[in-house]
Formats: structure tokens, sequence, C-alpha cells
């Protein structure tokens, strides 16, 4: 079998945990992705999912294991892993057009002025922020500056996109239009994604498969799960694909009732698993909870991360 795009070996990290002692954020994680895949990673927050992805592009290192990317071992950033962060990133002294064209000049030294700049105002465009090119970061709000973020890594078109929780801070509608950029660049093109979010709706949709981190400290990458729905997908439509609901109530099943104890198989990978091969399951409520209360599943589904 050929070796896969990315692998990830018996990753920890440990960090000082301020009294002296350490912490373990996670450890023990192994995961390969394949070349062209979308996978989202979900868990609790603090389980150590920003620390994997800045493993991942190279600008954090891990206490323990390694990365391999095409064969080589990930140190340091690299052009080929593109990210977008939490918290949007961008050179507060340049306007979200040259933010993206200082990317973009990086990627491809050999491109004429002209054509990095047609590039980079497509992207921008594809965000919604045609209008909005010549403004500065403090001049745009959080929403728009994520835009800017995710323009600037999509435009630049990396092997490996690293997506932070990237439509956290957008409004419905706009997140709605860029996912499905996203999943149009993405089909358009060789990439891999990995992706972290809190919101299972947001991963069933754009994912081929979806990893599920247990609580930390100690964390680990329990589960691998495939979501077996065929696309194009359409966020109007895929709920009334029955798979659609087997993989949900899943994915919130582990949330409110696995993530403390899941664990990967023997060899440290997650475990491989197909809700629509298995028999459904129904996230139990706690008992205590009153029947006028928000569903802890629901609330689960909604804000993993909140
Ligand atoms: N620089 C740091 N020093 C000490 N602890 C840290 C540092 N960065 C992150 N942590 C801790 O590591 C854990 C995982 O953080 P993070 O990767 O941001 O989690 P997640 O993205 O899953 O919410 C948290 O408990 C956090 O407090
Ligand atoms: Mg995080």
């Amino acid at each position: 079998m050929s070796k896969p795009f990315l692998e990830v070996d018996n990753l920890a990290k440990v960090f000082a945990d301020g009294q002296g002692g350490e912490l373990t954020v996670f450890d023990e994680v192994s995961f390969a992705l394949n070349k062209g895949e979308f996978v989202c990673i979900i868990g609790h927050s603090g389980c150590g999912k920003s620390t994997i992805l800045n493993v991942l592009a190279g600008l954090d290192e891990a206490s323990k294991g390694n990365v391999i990317m095409n064969g080589k071992e990930v140190s340091g950033p690299s052009l080929e892993r593109g990210v977008v962060f939490q918290n949007y990133s961008l050179l507060p002294w340049m306007t979200a057009l040259k933010n993206i064209m200082f990317g973009v000049r990086a990627r491809w030294p050999g491109w004429s002025r002209e054509q990095v700049r047609t590039h980079s105002e497509r992207y921008l465009t594809m965000v919604g922020l045609d209008k909005a090119m010549h403004r500065k970061p403090s001049q745009l709000s959080g929403g728009m500056r994520q835009r800017v973020s995710i323009a600037r890594a999509f435009a630049t078109q990396p092997e490996l996109l690293l997506l932070d929780e990237p439509f956290g801070a957008l409004d419905a509608l706009t997140r709605g239009v860029i996912q499905d950029e996203l999943v149009k660049i993405w089909s358009e093109t060789q990439q891999t994604v990995f992706m972290i979010t809190h919101d299972v709706d947001e991963a069933i949709l754009l994912s081929d498969r979806i990893f599920l981190m247990s609580n930390g400290p100690h964390a680990r990458i329990a589960e691998s799960v495939k979501v077996n729905i065929n696309r194009p997908r359409s966020r109007a439509t895929i709920f009334q694909d029955p798979a659609y609901h087997r993989v949900r109530d899943y994915l919130v099943d582990f949330l409110v009732n696995r993530s403390g104890t899941a664990t990967p198989d023997t060899q440290g990978k997650p475990r491989v698993v197909d809700p629509t091969l298995l028999p459904p399951v129904s996230p139990q409520r706690p008992a205590e909870a009153s029947a006028c209360e928000e569903s802890n599943t629901e609330s689960a589904a909604r804000a993993v991360n909140a």
C-alpha cells in the first residue's frame, strides 16, 4: 500500500502547569490523512485540538512523536501548509488586498504584479469582500477579518489546509456561503483539509471522516467516524438522508456520554467507525434532567467548545 500523505506518530504535548508540575494535554496521538481527504476533528474545549493543528502547521513543537508529510518530517512552517487560526491573524498595517497579495507573492514568486493582484482580488470577491478590499484590518468587523484570513489561505492553495474553527465568527448566512466555496475549492484541487470545528452539522456536511477526541488530560484521538453520505451534499436536503441522522446521533452520543472514557485501538490508532453499519444510538439524556430543560444532547451538538 502506498504511504499516506500525512502521518502523525505517537504525538504528545506536555506543558508546565504553572505550579511547578507538568500537564500532559494529549499523548499517543497517531493518525494518517490520505491525499485529498477532508477530515474534521471534534472534541471538548481544552483537549488539545488547536495544539495538534499548530504542530501539523510546524508552528508548535510536539513534546514527543513526529509528523511526516510527503515523506518529510514537518519542522517549521511551510507554504505547503496554510492555516486559518481561531483568532484571525492579519498584518494590521496592510489592507485586506495587500494581506492576500503578500501570501500569493510568496507562494508564486515568478508571477507578475498584475497576476498576483487579479488572483488575490478573485478570492476576496469570493468571500464577499470586493467592496472592502482596500480597508485595513482595524476598519473591518471580526467576521470580515476572518473572511480575509480564509481568502488568504484559499488563495495560496497549500497542499494541506489547516482550519481552526474558521467559521465561528461568521453569521449563519455567510458561513453557509463560505462552506460551499470551501467544498468547491477542495473538490477542484487536490488539497487535503484538516479542520477543527465544534459544530457537528458542519462536520457532517463537509467531511469524509470525523476524528473524535477524548477529554484531556492525556487526550487521544479515539475514533475516526466515516461520513458515508454521497456528495454533492446540500445543507437544505442533507437532513432527509437517514445516514445523516445515524452519524449525528453517534457524534452527539460520543460528546455527551463517551468522550471521558473512549480510547483508540491497541496500536493507538483511532477506531474506525461507520455509524450507518451499527445499530442506531439514541443519545441518552441524564435521568435528572427535567423535561422542560434544553436537552443536553442538543446543547452539546451546538456548542461542545463554547
Ligand atoms: N502555552 C501554553 N502553556 C500552558 N498550557 C497551554 C498552552 N497552550 C495551551 N495550553 C493548554 O493546553 C490545553 C489544550 O489547548 P488547546 O490546544 O488550545 O485546546 P482546544 O483547541 O482543544 O480547545 C488547554 O488545557 C490549554 O490550557
Ligand atoms: Mg482551539
